[in-house]
């Protein structure tokens, strides 16, 4: 068998991605990553303004983008992006399932429509968005690979976020069930987890602990740093890095796998 040059084993050109929540934070930085590599790029977010503003970015550097408003929650969007990536970008190859809220709460405090909110996005969300995009992949014959986000909270509980730790300990296990039974369809679905990342979210996390515990930005920061080994936060682009590589052919032959991406923090 011929083997890929480098070049050719992350060019992904003549593909098409979905990202959810790809305006903003790791998504976008996932989407222009993807872009870069070639592949056409569909947008699916609920803030419509956003998400035309980083299809912009991407166009401007004469990417393929596109942006369309769905919420993750919802399975009628999700089997309409799926259509739309089929329709105009001609298939569906990568999808990434990126959107995420992270609410602090205590769990004494969690409110019922909070729990719910926090599972049906960011877990309910990943089946519904997996299962329209696997059944094109399916029918076409062609397979796909599907990126979950899940976090180190799927790995060791954060306080006040039991309905969070418990979603993303949910898109770890649906990650590696789904691994399992759509690899006979040449589906390849893994899960990428994050540690502290810099992205608008974590900014609202931060801004809300400052109203509520007074405490500042540069504290928590510290505080966080503090704890891990490589002494920094990470950036969305580390996290964009390795959905290419788990994009790209170099990742053939991975399925059921979570990649943590914490500058070890889930060491120490
Ligand atoms: N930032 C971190 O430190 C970190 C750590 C671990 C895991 N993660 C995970 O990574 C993912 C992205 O996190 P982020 O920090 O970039 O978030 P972010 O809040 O910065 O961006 C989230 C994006 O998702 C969109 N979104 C929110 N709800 C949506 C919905 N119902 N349907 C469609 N789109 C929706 C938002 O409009 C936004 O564009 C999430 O799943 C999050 O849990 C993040």
């Amino acid at each position: 068998m011929s083997q890929q040059s480098i070049k050719e084993m992350f060019n992904l050109s003549g593909r098409n991605a979905i990202i959810t929540g790809g305006a903003l934070g790791i998504g976008q930085a996932i989407a222009f990553r993807l872009a870069e590599a070639g592949a056409g790029v569909l947008i699916a977010d609920i803030d419509q303004k956003a998400a035309e503003k980083t299809v912009e970015e991407i166009t401007s550097k004469n990417g393929k983008a596109l942006a369309v408003t769905a919420d993750a929650r919802s399975a009628d969007d999700a089997k309409k992006v799926v259509q739309l990536a089929v329709q105009e970008l001609g298939s569906i190859d990568i999808l990434v399932n990126n959107a995420g809220i992270f609410p602090l709460m205590p769990v004494l405090d969690t409110t019922e429509e909070m729990w719910d909110n926090v599972i049906d996005i960011n877990l309910k969300g990943a089946f519904l968005f997996s299962q329209a995009a696997g059944r094109e992949m399916a029918a076409t014959g062609n397979g796909g690979k599907i990126i979950n986000l899940a976090s180190i909270d799927a790995f060791h509980p954060n306080g006040m976020a039991t309905h969070y730790n418990a979603s993303k300990g949910g898109v770890l296990m649906l990650t590696r069930a789904m691994a399992l039974e759509l690899a006979p369809h040449k589906i390849i679905v893994n899960a990428i987890a994050p540690g502290g990342i810099m992205t608008p979210g974590t900014a609202d996390v931060r801004e809300n602990l400052n109203k509520t515990l007074g405490l500042s930005s540069e504290d928590i920061i510290g505080g966080w740093v503090q704890r891990v080994p490589l002494q920094k936060m990470g950036e969305p682009d580390d996290i964009a890095k390795v959905a290419l590589f788990l994009a790209s052919s170099a990742a053939d032959y991975i399925t059921g796998e979570v990649i943590l991406v914490d500058g070890g923090y889930l060491l120490s």
